[in-house]
């Protein structure tokens, strides 16, 4: 029987990761495997409710209010705590694959690259709220901004939530975080060219993921 595999798709806005899970999840469940698809920040009831804290705020007198950096630090760690716990840890025991759109990577690049939280920080919040646990294989979609910023401008024409809202400097910050984390750790990383149309960027992911299907069958 192949071993389940937990996969994370990683990127800035507008990398098209969430159609990229979306397709990926649809081409293991046609090899016959049984494929979780989720989503960070959220996944489960309770890690959904705190990513409507952490997108959208909270009603104040004064208006919409955030956290500070480290409150939203620990808020994406108890989502990710939840969602590893009565989700990933259960579905990866029982075989099933798991393809999740964004992860502890992102935590990493956003709270750390962007909100100057340091990474060594963000890693121990990882270790106590989900036991360290990493995904078997990270695909890194990485697009130029120019193509970032032309799709942004048609999926966000109606508004966008409070961390895809941020300025350029931050966002900038996060994508070379994301860049250092592949330098630093090359294996954990498929780089996944996300500039081309759909098909050819499923084509590339399908390329890193197959690898994974005959080392799990084998
Ligand atoms: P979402 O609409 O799911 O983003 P996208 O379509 O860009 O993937 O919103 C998730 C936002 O939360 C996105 O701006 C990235 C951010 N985020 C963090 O800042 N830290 C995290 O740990 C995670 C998982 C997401």
């Amino acid at each position: 029987m192949t071993k389940g595999r937990f996969i994370a798709l990683e990127g800035g806005e507008g990398a098209g990761k969430s159609t990229q899970a979306r397709l990926l999840a649809e081409r293991l469940r046609a090899q016959g495997l049984e494929v979780v698809s989720t989503r960070e920040p959220g996944g489960t009831p309770g890690a959904e409710a705190i990513r409507h804290l952490l997108l959208h705020g909270v009603d104040t007198p004064q208006g919409t209010a955030g956290w500070n950096p480290r409150a939203e630090a620990l808020l994406f760690a108890a989502a990710r705590s939840d969602h590893v716990e009565t989700l990933i840890q259960p579905a990866l025991a029982r075989g099933a694959w798991v393809v999740c759109d964004r992860y502890l990577d992102s935590s990493r690049a956003y709270q750390g690259g962007g909100g100057g939280l340091s990474d060594a920080d963000i890693v121990t919040l990882h270790g106590v709220g989900s036991e360290g646990l990493l995904p078997d294989l990270t695909l890194l979609v990485e697009i130029d901004p120019e193509v970032a910023a032309a799709r942004l401008a048609i999926r966000d024409a109606d508004g966008t939530d409070r961390i895809g809202s941020r300025g350029s400097d931050y966002h900038a910050r996060v994508a070379t975080a994301f860049a250092a984390f592949r330098e630093e750790d090359p294996a954990r990383y498929a780089r996944i060219d996300g500039n081309g149309d759909a098909d050819s960027t499923a084509a590339l992911i399908w390329q890193a993921v197959s690898r994974l299907i005959e080392v799990s069958a084998a």
